[in-house]
């Protein structure tokens, strides 16, 4: 890193209360540390940006440790080596950190990086998307939680977001029938005409329930639920007998403080002996290999189509966010930070 450029940061001063606004957070200079033994620097090129990067910002029950008040925010990003102290890496690898930040560069412990092997063709923000945890919360969430099978009525909610079409897509590819509920008439007509969903509700202009009547008339096998309220409550009252639900997200309470309410008649989890999983991608990332193995040949052969949407800037975290939350992102929502390296087809593995 070259040192007369100084190293920036975005520390939450405060816990959001509803929409992330511009005194949550502030982007801050700061002077790293002598890197510790068994450390490596990283140059961040690319900052996975995720809805749950909103609930890191409360104080409330969560899987991971919330975020301090005055730390740097969480996230995974991308990035090259530039300073090493441990045997795995040298300057000039590509690695991926889970737990980076959103900064220039960051200081990790060399274990908890992993090497990136880039693939002939596919882009390095793949990394954080279709080959990333989006890529495998799908994967895991519709085949593992979800246990999709060939002939299965499924709907799958943020369909034309990041995860949700990826999940979509591999409930097809393993020979289900896919409903996608999404936002606007563009994203419907993108799930339909180019991933191959069998239909799809726009949620903003058609009522969802009589929708799912029309589509499925004899109800819903799986729900892959990644928005909660009204939405999920819809599906839910839909789901057939032995039904089941991959609780991936639930995106429209992220804003609210407090519970997040259920389905009113928790009671049909026991007349209608429903299967509900909540999951979080991290616990399964052990297996992630299983995983890759199935996705990668896909997105190689195009039989898998992802987006990305890169908003460039470090200083643009917080309008990446909005368009997030607003619906207003057209893909992997990612911000570039800096130049990515020249590919080198011989530096892939
Ligand atoms: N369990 C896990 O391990 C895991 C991992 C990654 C992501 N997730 C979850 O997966 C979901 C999707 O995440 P993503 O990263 O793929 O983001 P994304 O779907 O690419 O973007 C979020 C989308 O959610 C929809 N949305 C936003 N606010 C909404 C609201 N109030 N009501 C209805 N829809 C709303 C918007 O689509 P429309 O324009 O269609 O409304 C928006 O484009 C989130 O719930 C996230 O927390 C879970």
């Amino acid at each position: 890193m070259n040192n007369a450029i100084p190293a920036l940061r975005w520390q939450l001063n405060r816990r959001p209360k509803g929409a992330v606004n511009p005194e949550d957070l502030e982007l801050i200079e700061f002077k790293p540390d002598p890197l510790k033994a068994e450390h490596i620097r990283i140059r961040n090129i690319h900052l996975s940006l995720d809805p749950t990067q909103r609930i890191w910002m409360s104080d409330r029950e969560q899987y991971l440790a919330p975020i301090q008040v005055g730390s740097v925010m969480r996230g995974t990003t991308v990035g090259e080596v530039t300073e090493s102290r441990s045997e795995r890496f040298k300057p000039g690898d590509l690695v991926i950190a889970g737990m980076g930040g959103w900064e220039t560069q960051t200081d990790i412990e060399a274990k908890s990086a992993s090497r990136i092997r880039r693939l002939a063709g596919v882009p390095l923000t793949a990394s954080l998307s279709v080959l990333g945890n989006t890529g495998l919360t799908a994967w895991f969430g519709m085949t593992r939680i979800g246990q999709v099978k060939a002939g299965d009525t499924v709907v799958v909610s943020a369909a034309a977001g990041a995860v949700g079409s990826i999940a979509g897509q591999i409930a097809k590819l393993r020979g289900a029938r896919v409903v996608g509920i999404a936002g606007g008439q563009a994203k419907c007509e993108w799930l339909t005409g180019q991933l191959g969903f069998d239909a799809a509700i726009d949620y903003k202009s058609e009522d969802v329930g009589e929708e799912l009547d029309r589509h499925y008339p004899d109800g819903i096998d799986l729900n892959f639920e990644n928005v909660g309220g009204a939405i999920m409550e819809a599906v839910f009252n839909r789901l057939n007998t032995f039904g089941r639900m991959a609780l991936c997200g639930m995106i429209s309470g992220y804003e609210k403080d407090g519970p997040v309410a259920g389905p009113e008649d928790f009671s049909r989890i026991l007349m209608r002996r429903l299967r509900i999983e909540g999951f979080v991608v991290l616990d399964h990332l052990p297996h992630a290999k299983e995983a890759l193995d199935e996705l990668a040949p896909w997105v190689v052969n195009g039989q898998l189509r992802w987006k990305d949407h890169v908003e460039p800037g470090l200083e643009n975290a917080l309008h990446a966010m909005q368009l997030l939350f607003s619906g207003r992102n057209d893909g992997k929502m990612i911000l570039g930070i800096s130049p990515e390296p020249a590919f080198s087809s011989g530096a892939a593995a």
